[in-house]
């Protein structure tokens, strides 16, 4: 990333000299966007200074939903457990069992957060990506999945298990209900194992009905995963009231910084699976000889190893940090900007919001749109080195959705979250109205999409 921030603009793309509204953070409004709307809850880097042609500039970080910055009070809290860091589950000195204790409180927090059952197992992973391979590993039988799916809710369904893929993928149609029907279609056809479904798009951030689609999969025999890797800073979840079985999502996304991430759900396919990794923590005894070796039960069965206790904490101190904001309050911040940048992108000749559904009527702060005429990439580019504007482009690791759409060469992508204002949207929506407005324009970019060479 830092590479990105310190490239130099595609020449194709910059606006003529003087036009670009180099700013100190405020913004310069070109419109009249509506009144100020200041950020929910303070975040760790907010007044970072980044360099842009001529200068430097406030940042403004529309990228929440690659990773969020951390919430200051998560940082803080974190920053408190680091001065009495020890080892997890392995030592009786004092420090190693408070360590432990957070460790385990944390399982505890999660499991309130998102409202899981009592003897839910909550297995601390990497990520989403992480929680989902788990997932994989542990799910029985066939899967039922959409080709709308991040690639991490794809591909790990569809490696071979048994010598098999095991994904049975469903094309999704032009509206949530149509689609609603093509699933239950394909889950009434043969038995499935699990409905496999992300509960908001990381491209167009629609909200799919988690509720409806764990009925759907219920009614069949089936089980539902949820990929909430771009709900669960953004939206109240509730796995005992929306039926949900298994629930992955990952720190980073969710205001934790650290990189730890989460599986959480019914604990029989946990403690029916032969361990995730094989190694220290996850065996009740080891014997050379004919005894073998035995497994824990539980989350230690699929934790080997020293596990990143400081992720780990920090999601916990994250979700508290989300359940004091209010997720409900988080989705009026989300709502009141989204509706500024989709009537500002509205406005902009030669900006194409994309979309996958007809009657999405639910969306996180994500917004994904592409330039006619300029590449995803050099817009990305642009938008940093002229304007100190930080969003995502390429493919988004879902090159399925980005044909599906017409974009196989990749889109852009504005994100948003707690911390931002309207000051970000304006300067994102005035940096855009500068480019389109300007004549020099271009199809191709110097670099690769960032997809070839990151992953999220
Ligand atoms: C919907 C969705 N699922 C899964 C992932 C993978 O998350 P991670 O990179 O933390 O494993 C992402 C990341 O962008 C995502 O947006």
């Amino acid at each position: 990333m830092t590479a990105v921030l310190s490239a130099p603009v595609s020449r194709s793309v910059r606006p003529a000299l003087g036009t670009a509204p180099v700013c100190d953070g405020r913004s310069s409004a070109v419109a009249d966007r509506g009144p100020f709307i200041p950020a929910l809850a303070p975040v760790v880097g907010a007044d970072t200074r980044v360099p842009v042609t001529g200068g430097s500039v406030a940042y403004a970080n529309l990228d929440y939903a690659a990773s969020a910055p951390a919430l200051a009070t998560v940082a803080s809290d974190v920053a408190g457990a680091l001065g009495e860091y020890a080892s997890v589950h392995r030592g009786a000195g004092h420090l190693s069992q408070v360590t432990t204790r957070r460790y385990e409180a944390a399982r505890d927090t999660v499991r309130a957060f998102v409202r899981g059952r009592a003897d839910d197992t909550v297995v601390f992973t990497r990520n989403t990506t992480d929680a989902i391979n788990l997932a994989a590993h542990i799910t029985p039988g066939d899967v039922v999945v959409l080709d709308i799916e991040h690639h991490a809710n794809l591909l790990p369904w569809c490696a071979p298990k048994e010598g098999r893929s095991r994904a049975r993928i469903v094309t999704a149609c032009d509206t949530i209900e149509d689609t609603l029907v093509a699933l239950e279609a394909e889950l009434a056809s043969k038995p499935a194992s699990l409905l496999a479904v992300t509960a908001a798009s990381n491209v167009t951030g629609e909200v799919l009905p988690i509720g409806k689609l764990a009925s759907i999969a219920h009614r069949h025999g089936a089980r539902i995963l949820v990929d909430a890797a771009q709900l669960v800073a953004h939206r109240p979840i509730s796995i005992v009231s929306h039926g949900i079985d298994y629930l992955a999502f990952s720190g980073h996304k969710a205001y934790a910084p650290f990189g730890a991430g989460v599986l959480i759900g019914r604990s029989d396919w946990f403690d029916a699976a032969a361990p995730y990794l094989a190694g220290g923590g996850a065996t009740a005894d080891v014997d050379l000889g004919d005894e073998g070796t035995t497994w824990h039960s539980g989350a230690a069965r699929h934790e080997a190893g020293s596990p990143n206790v400081l992720g780990a904490i920090s999601i916990a101190k994250a979700c508290e940090a989300l359940a004091d904001l209010g997720p409900e309050y988080i989705g009026h911040h989300e709502a009141a900007l989204c509706e500024r940048l989709d009537a500002g992108l509205a406005a902009i000749e030669g900006v194409r919001p994309l979309r996958i559904f007809s009657d999405s009527t639910d969306r996180v702060g994500i917004a994904g749109f592409t330039v006619d005429g300029h590449a995803p990439r050099a817009v990305a580019e642009y938008l940093s080195s002229e304007h100190g504007i930080g969003v995502r482009d390429g493919k988004f690791c879902a090159h399925p959705l980005l044909k599906r759409l017409g974009h196989p060469e990749g889109a852009v992508r504005a994100s948003f979250g707690a911390g931002t204002t309207s000051d970000d949207v304006d300067r994102l929506l005035n940096a855009l109205t500068t480019l389109c407005g300007n004549a020099a324009r271009t199809t191709t970019t110097s670099r690769p999409a960032l997809d070839e060479g990151y992953p999220a």
